[in-house]
């Protein structure tokens, strides 16, 4: 079990299948013997179910109102479940996070990218994924596999979704180390392998950044006790 958790949201479009691959990346966590919290924005918590509600059918939600309605929603599951989940040693699993915030409001929305960010980091007191996968997929495919009658996001057009998508992969490309970006039109079980293995590689080097149980933690600039 790792001493402070890990963070690890999915994002990309409607339709792309991020809770398919959250769900397979959670199985094998667990079986691995982590602990695991799954969760979701908007709607992560009780009274995010009601503000999920009030952003994807309310009547005339004004852009800076859907933008704050995500930053509420998000500054709550933060506190009330991310954070403590981090602080037992959990790793989350998300299904959206920040940047969908970005990718939607800031530029989907044209309210600015920096400005929604900023709002986004406000709301959750500067907490960043340690890894972000995307999920990319044009969105006429991915907008033509929803079920369902359409949400106010969903029915924003498609410029607006070929700008949100276009989002991701700019901020996806400057800043690789926290990003996977994979092509999701690929079979499901392709994606899960090259989701396993960043994951893998992204916890085994938490388990080896982490000192032995009972061992002295020295501080670099002292030479060890001869
Ligand atoms: P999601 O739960 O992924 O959709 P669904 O369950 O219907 O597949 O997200 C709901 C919608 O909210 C989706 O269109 C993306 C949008 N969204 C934003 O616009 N900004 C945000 O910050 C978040 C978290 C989601």
């Amino acid at each position: 079990m790792l001493s402070s958790g890990v963070l690890i949201s999915f994002e990309g479009g409607d339709g792309v299948g991020k809770s398919t691959q959250l769900g397979l990346l959670a199985d094998r966590l667990v079986g691995l013997g982590h602990e695991v919290v799954r969760t979701r924005e908007p709607g992560g918590t009780p009274l995010g179910v009601e503000l999920r509600d009030a952003v994807l059918h309310g009547d005339h939600v004004s852009a800076r109102t859907e933008a704050l309605l995500y930053a509420t929603d998000r500054a709550h599951h933060v506190d009330t479940v991310i954070r403590p989940a981090l602080e037992r040693g959990a790793v989350v699993l998300t299904d959206r996070y920040l940047d969908s915030s970005v990718a939607y409001q800031g530029n989907g929305r044209d309210l600015g990218a920096d400005e929604v960010e900023r709002l986004s980091l406000w709301a959750t007191d500067g907490l960043l994924p340690d890894l972000t996968v995307l999920l990319d997929l044009d969105p006429r495919v991915g907008l033509s596999r929803l079920t369902g009658a359409p949400d106010r996001l969903e029915s924003a057009g498609l410029d607006f979704h070929v700008r949100t998508r276009q989002a991701f992969l700019d901020r996806a490309a400057a800043d690789p180390g926290r990003w996977l970006v994979l092509d999701a039109a690929r079979d499901a079980d392709e994606v899960h392998a090259d989701v396993a293995a960043r994951v893998d590689a992204l916890l085994a080097r938490r388990a080896g950044a982490e000192p032995a149980v009972g061992a002295a933690t020295a501080p670099a600039d002292r030479p060890a006790a001869p």
